[in-house]
């Protein structure tokens, strides 16, 4: 089945479906827009500090507006600027007016929970149908602990209204694997008397943690255990946020899928707890070198050379699951093309994502003519299927629409993505820069 192709749009508009056409090679150079969970920690923390925060490279995504939006309701003053620049006057948070619009945000609905339950004032915090969906029990407890009132919906859902306090410290261990959990725990403490730790049972992106020292706060880390004094107070930082990993990934498989391409990502995230990916593809056979590695307020930075070989088998479990989370639905897309297939276990959190990333990655695969087994924490996808053009549908979530535009590139025919358009959440760019990038 094939489609005509369409023309792509300059901005893409929202619910808007895209043709993806096969490719032959992935060749060229990308600079990536910043990188999302950074985006939003150093917005937080610079609307608290001292002075004006000056960031460049800002997240392009809605997400990452989201929460400059709910920080605007809280009486924040902020200016946006070209390519990314974005100044933040740090002051005290006023009560909104309004419920504080967290969009598709997981990130903004979990971190800014914690910041609002040091404050003085009441809250309410909503979301998207998918957003609203979406479990909040996970920071409703410890916030809870910690002082603060928390009314939900049924079942710990958005909306989430707030009742600020003074703050206790927690010793807490986390019983999810969470960088957004244990990233409120942490903010909250900036309100809090007392010494917080808080553990993880494996672990996850320290954005929060190094964010909290760019800012001037201290603490401790040892292995999975955080430890930090309460009532730390912040100063305004001058920083360009690494290019997103998470978006490079797209990329970085889509050439990994095309013996012989040649891509060059210039100025990427290379935190160890986010760059796992390069590992992976390395070990499936991808041949990959960094270059020119940096550090900013703690945050590696990298510039990625990809050439693309034989992709072999992967195996994707325990803590490697938790610290590939986001990048799961584009390895799985990519491994019908592999020589010995991908399994996929432990990522039972990909199932309360966006939306169901197992059944929405296994349903679209199907739908390319895939054999896939499902599993309640997982997948495995066998090897050597060539996948057909077809109808596939990105459920609203952004990484699936992406995962399947790579896909589509090594399809036989044109594969049309329902909602496509959910890409802006993260990456509004993408679409078109891999026009640019494919080689037909
Ligand atoms: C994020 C943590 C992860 C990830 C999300 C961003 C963060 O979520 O999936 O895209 O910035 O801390 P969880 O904390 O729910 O695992």
């Amino acid at each position: 089945m094939s489609w005509p192709a369409r023309e792509l749009p300059g901005g893409i508009m929202p619910h808007k479906d895209i043709v993806i056409r096969p490719a032959k090679n992935i060749m060229g150079a990308v600079r990536l827009p910043g990188d999302k969970s950074i985006s939003h920690r150093y917005a937080m923390l610079g609307a608290l500090a001292e002075g004006t925060t000056r960031l460049r490279n800002f997240s392009t995504g809605a997400d990452c507006a989201s929460t400059l939006g709910a920080l605007e309701s809280l009486g924040i003053a902020i200016r946006r600027g070209e390519q990314g620049a974005v100044e933040i006057e740090g002051s005290p948070w006023r009560a909104p007016h309004a419920g504080l619009d967290c969009g598709n945000s997981g990130s903004t609905m979990r971190m800014l929970s914690g910041i609002l339950a040091g404050q003085p004032f009441t809250s309410e915090l909503t979301g998207d149908e998918s957003l609203s969906r979406r479990p909040m029990a996970r920071v409703i407890e410890p916030l809870t602990k910690m002082g603060a009132r928390i009314e939900s919906a049924a079942g710990g859902r958005p909306p989430l209204r707030i009742t600020g306090h003074a703050l206790q410290a927690i010793d807490y261990r986390l019983p999810v694997a969470s960088a957004q959990v244990k990233t409120a725990i942490l903010f909250a403490n900036l309100f809090a008397h007392g010494t917080t730790a808080v553990e993880e049972p494996m672990r996850t992106r320290d954005h929060g943690e190094l964010a909290l020292q760019a800012f001037g706060a201290e603490l401790a880390r040892s292995g999975n255990r955080v430890t930090m004094a309460g009532g730390q107070k912040l100063h305004a930082i001058e920083a360009a946020i690494p290019g997103d990993i998470s978006s490079a990934a797209f990329f970085l498989c889509a050439a990994a899928l095309f013996p012989g391409s040649n891509l060059l990502l210039d100025s990427v995230l290379m935190n160890p707890t986010r760059a796992a990916l390069l590992d992976v593809l390395i070990g499936m056979g991808c041949r990959i070198s960094v270059v020119n590695l940096e550090e900013h307020y703690g945050e590696l930075v990298g510039s990625v050379a990809v050439e693309g070989l034989e992709l072999r088998e992967g195996t994707i479990a325990d803590a490697l699951s938790a610290a590939l989370i986001d990048e799961l639905p584009v390895l799985a897309a990519i491994a019908p093309y592999t020589t010995g297939g991908i399994e996929i276990r432990d990522a039972r959190e990909l199932r309360v994502k966006e939306s169901d990333r197992i059944a929405a990655v296994a349903a679209n695969l199907r739908a390319m003519g895939a054999t896939v087994e499902e599993h309640e924490d997982g997948l495995r996808v066998p090897c050597n299927q060539q996948l057909q053009g077809a109808e596939v549908d990105s459920v609203g979530d952004h990484r699936i629409a992406m995962a399947f535009a790579v896909a589509a590139l090594r399809a036989t025919g044109d594969t049309l993505i329902r909602g496509a358009s959910a890409a802006q959440i993260s990456y509004p760019e993408f679409f078109t820069m891999l026009e640019k990038l494919a080689e037909r």
